[in-house]
């Protein structure tokens, strides 16, 4: 194969290969290469990820754009996520310089046999509601970043878990990549971006848009001396008043290790996964202290 430069106005690499010669092309004229990994069905937070890039001296961009197989759990919805490349193609624009779209056998070849485990950090929260996540999500990005062997590459604090997993992944197997980390974007509502917010019907989007404000008025109150304890049940109470089926955590942990915090020390996060319908909806801030 080759890129192909004709199906969309970003040219297109299916296979490492091409992704590695155009690279190697780049780097030979001194350029500085960003990598913004995805899953496609881009929005707004993925493409202010490129601007994060770009800021750090990325001169050119490569967004990745694979569903994962190995990082969905049984029953999720790997079949039914949102599939879009055309529509994402045009999104990007003139913002990225490659897309590397590659198919499930490029990245898991027949016989494939490694998984990458992120310890610690990935034990509890998401690592406790989605069990083989991080693994699929380790293995990926691993995969990704020695494929395309970028200067940076950008995730955002939309997935703080996943950030810090990735951090951690990057320094224990030194991986020579800057890891950097992007703001969450939001809604006029201040729902945070999210592929998955496709899924809400009108009544539960716009129950929806209350998650991030309660989180905001809880981070708030924290800081102010509420118990967190309290606090926190206060705000699921709330949820399940607005129509929120489940929630799989509500609560402030330490912003490096994402350990349980019991009275508000140092800077934490707030940091919640709850469903309302079909979707699953993340969001985290921080808890800012007051000494
Ligand atoms: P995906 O969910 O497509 O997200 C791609 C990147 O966009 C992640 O780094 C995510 O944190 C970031 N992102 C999503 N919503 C955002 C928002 N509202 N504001 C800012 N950034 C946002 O996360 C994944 O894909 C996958 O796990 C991946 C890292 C690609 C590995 O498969």
């Amino acid at each position: 194969m080759a890129i192909d430069t004709t199906t969309y106005a970003v040219p297109l690499a299916r296979t490492i290969t091409d992704m590695r010669a155009e690279v190697a092309t780049w780097r030979a004229s001194g350029e500085t290469v960003g990598l913004v990994p995805t899953m496609g069905a881009l929005h707004e937070g993925h493409l202010s990820l490129i601007d994060v890039a770009k800021a750090n001296g990325a001169t050119k961009i490569i967004v990745s754009i694979f569903v994962n197989p190995t990082q969905f759990g049984p029953g999720e919805d790997f079949d039914a996520y949102p599939r879009t490349e055309a529509t994402d193609a045009k999104k990007l624009g003139a913002r990225a310089d490659l897309i590397f779209a590659p198919n499930a056998a490029e990245m898991y070849p027949d016989g494939f046999g490694t998984t990458v485990t992120v310890k610690g950090v990935t034990n509890t929260l998401e690592g406790e509601a989605r069990p083989t996540h991080f693994d699929g999500v380790a293995t990926i990005v691993s995969k990704l970043l020695l494929a395309a062997q970028p200067d940076c590459a950008v995730f955002g604090e939309k997935d703080y878990q996943q950030l810090l997993a990735i951090r951690r992944m990057v320094a224990d197997l030194t991986i020579p990549v800057q890891i950097l980390g992007g703001p969450i974007l939001r809604e006029p509502d201040g729902l945070a971006m999210s592929s998955r917010n496709v899924y809400l019907t009108e009544t539960e989007r716009k129950a929806a848009g209350q998650l991030n404000v309660i989180l905001k008025a809880t981070a708030e109150a924290i800081t102010e001396g509420a118990d967190i304890k309290k606090a926190t049940l206060d705000a699921e109470a709330k949820l399940f008043a607005l129509g929120f089926d489940k929630i799989d955590y509500l609560t402030v942990r330490d912003t490096k290790t994402l350990q349980p915090v019991e009275t508000l020390t140092e800077e934490a996060r707030i940091l919640v996964a709850a469903k309302i319908g079909q979707p699953r909806l993340l969001d985290n801030m921080p808890v800012l202290s007051n000494s």
